[in-house]
């Protein structure tokens, strides 16, 4: 178990890390309250890292701070994504430099049907996945491509959120609690498209309450407790480790 990575040596992490993304020392405020409390992590590409922790642990507030939202204030540390240095950026930025993430609530934009949704998503001329490509991996929103967004089944708006961040050209996807209030076989269905996504070589950071569902797809698990980072290693080990899974996720 590989417990707080200890990057103090390798500052210039642009240079050494071997990492497609890379936190380094990491602090996150919401105002006064201090919530991320230096965390340091790397993902590899083409991995699933789930990130992991009790309710309020920080796990929003890390994907937040890592996509450069106004929301937390990140006063130090470094976010590098494929050489590029993250922590300069603003949220629009990173999405441009390839950062997608797929919020809680999903934000479908009212009035637009599931195609005009992922229209907008692209960037022009269109890079990412295209539009039919997507179709084919979730035969759902092809089928209601003319659907007002908003109307869809909760499952099939977490798959319109998906889709609309891939419709960009992400590098990595930060996905929060995409399981949230869905049925087991629309989770089923879910999971196995973010398995297809991988095998794409796309690169996923895998927020989820149902923890050993996202241990089951993961490469990798990082455990979040107050905001600092209590566990770093395979996701077996945690499957395995009986006593951290008790005191961590309370499973
Ligand atoms: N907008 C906010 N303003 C102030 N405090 C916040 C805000 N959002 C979250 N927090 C606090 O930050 C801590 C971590 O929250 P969060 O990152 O949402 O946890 P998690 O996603 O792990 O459940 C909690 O104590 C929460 O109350
Ligand atoms: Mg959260």
């Amino acid at each position: 178990m590989n417990v707080r990575p200890d990057f103090s040596k390798n500052r210039n992490m642009a240079e050494t890390a071997p990492a497609f993304l890379s936190v380094w020392d990491m602090h996150s405020y919401y105002g006064e309250s201090y919530i991320v409390q230096g965390i340091s992590f790397n993902v590899h590409e083409g991995e699933i890292l789930a990130l992991l922790g009790r309710n309020g642990a920080g796990k929003t507030t890390t994907l937040r701070s890592i996509a450069r939202m106004d929301d937390p204030q990140v006063n130090h540390g470094e976010i590098w994504l494929d050489h590029q240095p993250l922590h300069k950026m603003t949220s629009y930025e990173a999405s441009t430099a390839g950062l997608g993430l797929v919020p809680e609530d999903r934000r479908i934009i009212p009035g637009l049907t599931v195609e005009e949704n992922l229209q907008l998503a692209q960037i022009a001329p269109p890079i990412g996945w295209s539009i039919e490509r997507l179709y084919d991996l979730f035969p759902r929103l092809g089928e209601r491509r003319k659907q007002e967004g908003v109307t869809l089944s909760g499952g099939e708006q977490q798959m319109l959120s998906i889709a609309r961040a891939l419709a960009r050209d992400v590098k990595v996807l930060l996905l929060d609690e995409p399981y949230e209030g869905l049925a087991p076989v629309i989770v089923d269905e879910i999971e196995k498209t973010l398995r297809h996504i991988k095998e794409q070589g796309m690169t996923t950071i895998l927020v989820e309450q149902n923890a050993i569902r996202a241990l089951q797809l993961a490469d990798r698990a990082i455990i979040l407790d107050t905001g600092s980072i209590v566990f770093d290693g395979s996701a077996e080990e945690v499957l395995e480790n009986d006593s951290l899974r008790a005191e961590y996720l309370a499973i």
